[in-house]
């Protein structure tokens, strides 16, 4: 956009936002989130000012204003390649080592990979992981995306992975110079800038871009109050959620001066507009060329930017805008600060220098810049001998995580000696800003390097860094640990590198510094950040297969390459319809009220508000009554749905939202938390039981008797494509077609027709395919369909409705928290006699399916153990919070950890390890579970004993326990779980499906069944099941979309049937229609498919068949306590082990081996991609996935900053799966089992992998065992677990002297 003044270009519009109002990038994260997930990854070129090359650099389009990417060239997956012209190979591979299952995340994967790929055409495994770093992805565990990558790289690892899964010599190569050029009209630009100000208006916002320093500071004089928008990384999130507003923003991002770096021999002096990876390389560079004594800053600041954010936001983020941040959790400025860097700030008035330190980290006057003046520059000293400066960081995961604390660590000694001349420390994380000790750091001057400096250094860190106990952000005590635990590992990292200072020292000088015992050496080390690399296994189809036959191959995904492209159309794809209105919905801030009035007066007036919808606004039923829709007149939780405004687009539906007034009067009670569900008897159902034997009586006859308590917190679906969809009215008999991501269009498609009264006949929803469900999309798209339907018949106009990620997490529910409290009764030999169990799930403010998630999770919670008395009774529990709903494994993956954590106490009582109890009670033989239904465990045996042999358990085992004898700081620990999972549903009316096949008169084949498309690759696998039973290549079947008008009355796809029965009902469908062909055929032998289907439509034969599987019968009676409520089981264990860090939490995955029984799996690749994704989505609900609510139950925790799902430095580094080759015959579609969901649970082995590791610590402590079993075992928990002298030394809290920042709900 040359020229000045820009009228075109508002300033408030990301590229994002621009890319997709003009339909360019087909990027569905419209809606997902800041920065934090890397979806809508793209790459931008520029020529750089100074070395005159062209640099290439992923970015987060979400972010970064369209303004500021003058005179860039942008690509977007788009540009990169398409399946109608050329696939690059980033595209091909990713979908070809089948990388992508939903899709939402495989776009910003393709452009992280690919903008490597421009910078270095054979990348290091450890750049290919670093260019991942900021990319989340929640379906695939992210192995297979690693698996296409490393295929690129110049080091191909030991083990090579997955090679079974695809044909790595298809591949086409990468040819560089294939690659898109720098547009010659902006290196044009480039070589000779324009120096005058150019100029963009928005509406609201101005965007001012001067050529020249003298102008920029000419400006700011005129405008000081106005932000310099650097990488917009800080202001862009700020001006988004907090909404602050700048009527004037100026940026400097064509000012080379801004850049220079210049190197003396005290010190560097980097551009404060330089990006955080330029810093990066800077330093990178400079660490090289200087001797190490003089680089200590230099190295903290290195080690520090490996971890800070992810490569999209250390490309966008400048130096000068982190440090003016003065973020509290900012990585760097503790760093800065303890290395005494300065500030060059200048104005028209000329340059001066500020210290960093703790006044201006503080905000003083008096030591900040003035408004007109601006950071030009940032001078970092170089380190001297004898100064040792350190960095230390920990948060929720590795990497792509704000630190809890972070802190920077400098201490001068006195040469030669070991006295203390001159020490800095500075914390982040423990208060509003970074925060210096500076008090402490005075009063150990002068004192030696030694023990009694140790103990006297965190007694006055203790007192000086004082964190209240309601301080915001909580986790209190953890963050005094840290504080002092940080002090300890700098302490032996400066003891260490004495130590080798001493080696060059006269032994007189050297010989007193303290020894550092060989166990305490492991507190030095981080932990490195790896890539998974393993082994997947499944057995091959029979020699005597057909080539032509697919099933059990390793087919791609059927939309992989065009999910590699960007051309997949999800929901909100669909262009804007004609008059199509954006719907926001407006939600309760209170838990628990009546609602006095709703005033939308204001909304009203303003531009492009076309109406507000209520529960009045409702024709039929708002939903039922323990199911509202939208709250009549009482709100039941934060989040509540009162009402919805319609506008003209999203902007003014959304500042609509914000003008409505809502007044209510608070109800009592309010309840939060299980045990206050129980204390006020407040639940959603009856109690739910089940019993066998004589428990009482068996419990007086053990040995011993244990009790204890589990709490499993919650988890949130986080699937990519949030809530959406499009409802659009028709001109006649008031039909709809209805445009939705759901996971069962037929409950929206009845939803709606109740809402609006009119039958379901004039309702039809469309599912093309769904960015993610995970039980999240099976309820609550009918709550959204149905308010939206509202909306279109109220103003008669279309409605779009699309949630962000955070009214999305505020909303919409998740996985049930769970108490549970167990007693259990045991042989001193280890064999368990009795087991009662009484549980709770925290089921929020509506039924939803909490009765049902509480009737699997008691008919599950026996899992694989043979206890003769057993007792189980669960509820749910009403709380104000919202609803909680179906979440993959429905309520098996909470429950069973109460029956695998009554394992390990059995075990700690028993003095055996937990395997040996697993194995004494597994099933042995063929027998009835607790409800009576007869199954053989003998493929679970045999999953148990390949997990053990596949994982070289037992040598293992010893290896961890010599690594535990060996280290004090860091622990290892294992854990090998079985698993019997049963799929299905249990009742009989759920397990029928339907398909409808139709051939045409050029032999191809359109198939529509009852499935939906989640990612989990259904329509493949359908394929797959057409292409078998036709004798025709899978490429002239074809699947459109799932339409209720296609196939009627569909059930959810859920409880891993999905492809069971509707392949059953495809398979069926072809049948029929090859049994009408079988004469033909018959006729002519030779014939081809084209020329029988020209023979059978001329012979009036129907070429359209529907199939119908009439299912499993499956029943419970809950009186009786007896059923058969599951069609079949599906057998697995998993083996894991972790390594974790006592000071400071942080854990390591090092290995995991699975084996899953899928009997004969019908595509491998898409199995192990299920069961890969649903065990890392496991390990994410036991590890890192924590969400936390306000005393007045506001959940904090609504975006991917604050909700950590794994990323890809969480895999284990080693991942292996392998699918137990076949030896029975379930009853499913040629007999290849459901894996959808039981890999969830397999996620706990890296649980009881962690729990094991903290035994471990407090075997060598004398702590006592605790019963007390609390999920997820976030670096929170293990820290605080692993008590030690320093957590000893941390103040606590009376909880009764104040209000907690947050509450524990499970
Ligand atoms: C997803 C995400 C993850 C993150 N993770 C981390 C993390 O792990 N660790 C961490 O430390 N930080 C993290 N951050 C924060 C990030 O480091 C800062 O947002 C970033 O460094 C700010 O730089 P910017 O150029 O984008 O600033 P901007 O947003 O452009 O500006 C921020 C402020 O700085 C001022 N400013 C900018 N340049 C100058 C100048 N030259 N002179 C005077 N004032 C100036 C502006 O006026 C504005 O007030 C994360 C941010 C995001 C979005
Ligand atoms: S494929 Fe990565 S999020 Fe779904």
């Amino acid at each position: 956009y040359p020229g000045s003044p820009k009228r075109n270009v508002d300033p408030e519009v990301t590229l994002l936002t621009f890319l997709r109002k003009n339909r360019i990038l087909l990027i569905k994260v419209w809606a997902v989130s800041v920065g934090g997930c890397g979806a809508c990854t793209v790459m931008v070129s520029k020529r750089d000012p100074l070395s005159t090359k062209i640099r290439h650099f992923s970015i987060t389009a979400c972010l970064v204003p369209i303004c500021s990417l003058y005179g860039a060239a942008v690509t977007t997956v788009e540009g990169v390649g398409s399946t109608n012209t050329r696939l690059h190979p980033v595209q091909e591979r990713i979908a070809k080592s089948h990388g992508t299952q939903c899709w939402f995340c495989t776009p910003g994967m393709v452009m992280s990979m690919y903008t490597l790929l421009r910078n270095h055409q054979q990348p290091s495994e450890e750049q290919l992981l670093e260019a991942l770093g900021g990319n989340l992805c929640r379906c695939t565990g992210y192995r297979p995306i690693l698996a296409g990558g490393r295929t690129f790289c110049h080091f191909l690892p030991f083990i090579k992975i997955c090679t079974e899964l695809f044909a790595e010599d298809e591949f086409q190569p990468l040819d560089p110079t294939q690659e898109l050029i720098f547009p010659p009209e902006l290196l044009r630009m480039a070589e000779k800038p324009e120096k005058q100000t150019l100029t963009f208006r928005g509406e609201r916002v101005t965007w001012i871009s001067p050529g020249t320093l003298k102008d920029l500071l000419e400006l700011k004089a005129q405008h000081p109050e106005a932000p310099l928008i650097s990488g917009n990384t800080s202001l862009g999130p700020a001006m988004k959620s907090q909404g602050h507003f700048q009527p004037v923003l100026l940026s400097p991002a064509r000012i080379p001066e801004l850049s220079v770096v210049s190197k003396t021999s005290d010190g560097l002096t980097i551009g404060a507009g330089c990006s955080l990876a330029q810093v990066k390389d800077i330093l990178a560079e400079r660490v090289s060329e200087l001797p190490e004594e003089k680089t200590q800053t230099y190295r903290a600041l290195l080690k520090q930017l490996k971890t800070l954010a992810g490569p999209q936001i250390r490309n966008m983020a400048s130096l000068g805008g982190h440090i003016i941040s003065r973020h509290c959790y900012s990585d760097l400025n503790p760093v800065l600060a303890v290395g005494n860097a300065t500030l060059n700030v200048i104005s028209e008035e000329g340059t001066r220098q500020i210290p960093l330190n703790e006044h201006f980290l503080a905000g003083l006057a008096s030591a900040d810049l003035k408004p007109e003046e601006i950071l030009e520059s940032v001078y970092i000293p170089h380190s001297q001998k004898w100064e040792f400066v350190s960095a230390f960081r920990q948060a929720q995961c590795q990497q792509n995580a704000l630190a809890d604390v972070n802190a920077g660590m400098r201490v001068l000694l006195r040469e030669g000696t070991d006295t203390i001349e001159d020490l800095s420390i500075s914390y982040g994380g423990v208060g509003a800003t970074t925060i210096s000790a500076q008090k402490s750091c005075q009063q150990l001057v002068g004192r030696p390097w030694n023990e009694l400096m140790l103990e006297e250094a965190c007694r006055l860190l203790l007192e000086e860094v004082s964190l209240p106990g309601w301080a915001p952000g909580g986790k209190v005590e953890f963050k005094r640990s840290l504080v002092v635990s940080f002090f300890f590992k700098f302490y032996l990292e400066v003891l260490q590198a004495l130590k080798k200072l001493a080696k060059f020292l006269p032994v007189s000088d050297g010989h007193h510094y303290p020894e550092i015992s060989d166990q305490f050496l492991s507190a030095l080390e981080d932990f490195p950040i790896t890539g998974p690399q393993g082994v997947q296994r499944y057995q091959s189809v029979d020699s005597r297969q057909a080539l032509q036959d697919p099933v059990g191959r390793p087919v791609m995904h059927l939309s992989g390459l065009k999910h590699a492209t960007g051309e997949a159309i999800f929901c909100d794809d669909i262009p804007t319809v004609d008059r199509e209105l954006f719907m926001v919905l407006v939600t309760s801030t209170r838990a628990h009220a009546k609602i006095i009035s709703i005033d939308w007066s204001e909304a009203l007036e303003l531009p492009g508000v076309v109406d507000v919808v209520t529960a009045e606004d409702i024709p039929g039923t708002n939903g039922t009554e323990e199911d509202k829709l939208m709250a009549a007149d009482e709100v039941l939780c934060v989040g509540h749905i009162v009402c919805a405004v319609v506008a003209e687009t999203d902007v003014q539906a959304k500042s609509a939202a914000g003008k409505i007034k809502i007044t209510y009067e608070d109800l009592e009670p309010v309840i939060f938390t299980i045990s206050d569900a129980i204390k006020h008897n407040s639940f959603l159902c009856p109690e739910k039981k089940l019993e066998q034997g004589n428990v009482e009586e068996a419990f007086e006859k053990v040995d011993q008797i244990v009790e204890g308590e589990v709490h499993v917190g919650g988890q949130e679906h986080f699937y990519m494509e949030t809530q959406r969809v499009l409802v659009i009215p028709k001109a006649e008999d008031k039909e709809l077609d209805i445009y939705v991501s759901t996971q069962d269009p037929a409950h929206v498609q009845k939803t709606v027709s109740s809402t609006l009264n009119i039958p379901i006949n004039r309702i039809t929803c469309h599912v093309k395919r769904v960015g993610g469900g995970f039980g999240g999309k099976v309820g609550r798209p009918a709550v959204f369909g149905a308010l939206a339907a509202v909306g279109a018949l109220k103003t008669g106009r279309p409605v779009r409705l699309v949630l962000d990620r955070e009214d999305d997490m505020l909303i919409t529910g998740g996985r049930h928290p769970l108490f549970g409290k167990y007693k259990v009764g045991f042989m001193n030999n280890g064999r368990i006699k009795a087991l009662d169990i009484e549980c709770f799930l925290n089921g929020g403010c509506m039924l939803d399916d909490s009765e049902l998630v509480t009737e699997f999770l008691i008919l599950k919670l026996e899992n694989a153990y043979k206890i003769r008395n057993l007792r189980f009774r669960g509820r749910a529990c009403m709380t104000h919070l919202p609803s909680n709903t179906a979440f993959r494994g429905f309520g098996f993956p909470q429950g069973t950890l109460i029956t695998e954590s009554c394992i390990t106490a059995v075990a700690a009582k028993c003095g055996l390890p937990p395997e040996k109890i697993r194995e004494k009670n597994m099933y042995k033989t063929v027998d009835k579970t607790i409800y009576k239904q007869a199954f053989s465990p003998e493929t679970l045996i045999r999953c148990w004993n390949e997990c053990l042999d596949k994982s070289s358990f037992h040598s293992r085992r010893r290896q961890v326990e010599e690594f535990n004898k060996k280290n004090y700081w860091k622990k290892k620990g294992m854990a090998i779980v079985p698993m019997k999972f049963s799929v299905g549903f249990a009742a009989t009316s759920y397990h029928q499906a339907a398909a409808l096949v139709h051939i045409y008169t050029d032999g191809s084949v359109l198939v529509t069944h009852g499935g939906n498309e989640l990612g989990q690759g259904i329509h493949t696998k359908m394929l797959q099941v057409a292409s078998r039973e036709l004798k025709i290549p899978m490429s002239s079947v074809h699947i459109c979309e799932t339409s209720t008008a296609m196939v009627p009355n569909t059930l959810a796809t859920a409880a891993s049937v999905g492809s069971d029965v509707n392949g059953r009902a495809v398979q069926d469908a072809c049948q029929i229609l090859l049994k009408r062909l079988e004469p033909i055929i018959k006729k002519n032998p030779e014939g081809t498919w084209e020329d029988w289907i020209e023979a059978a439509f001329e012979q009036r034969i129907s070429l359209s068949a529907t199939g119908y599987f009439r299912g499993y019968k499956a029943f419970m009676d809950w009186e009786k306590g007896e059923g058969d409520p599951f069609p079949y089981y599906v057998y697995g264990a998993a083996c894991s082990e972790v390594e974790i860090d006592c000071l400071t939490g942080a854990h390591k995955k090092i290995r995991a081996d699975i084996v899953m029984d899928v009997c004969c799996s019908l595509n491998p690749a898409i199995d192990i991609g299920q069961v890969e994704g649903s065990f890392i989505q496991g390990m994410g609900l036991y590890t890192t996935e924590e969400l936390k609510y306000s005393p007045e139950g506001v959940l904090y925790s609504r975006g991917p900053d604050e909700y950590k799902i794994p990323a890809i430095a969480d895999i284990p580094e080693e991942f292996n799966v392998s699918l137990l080759p076949s030896s029975q015959s379930p009853p499913t579609i040629y007999s290849s089992k459901g894996l959808g969901e039981s890999g969830m649970f397999l996620g706990s082995s890296v649980f009881f992998a962690i729990t094991d590791a903290v035994a471990a610590a407090h075997r060598e402590r004398g702590i006592a065992e605790d019963f007390t079993v609390r999920s997820p075992a976030t670096p929170e928990w293990v820290r605080m677990a692993c008590a030690d002298r320093f957590t000893e030394m941390i103040p606590r809290d009376d909880p009764k002297t104040f209000k907690p920042w947050s509450i524990p709900i499970a």
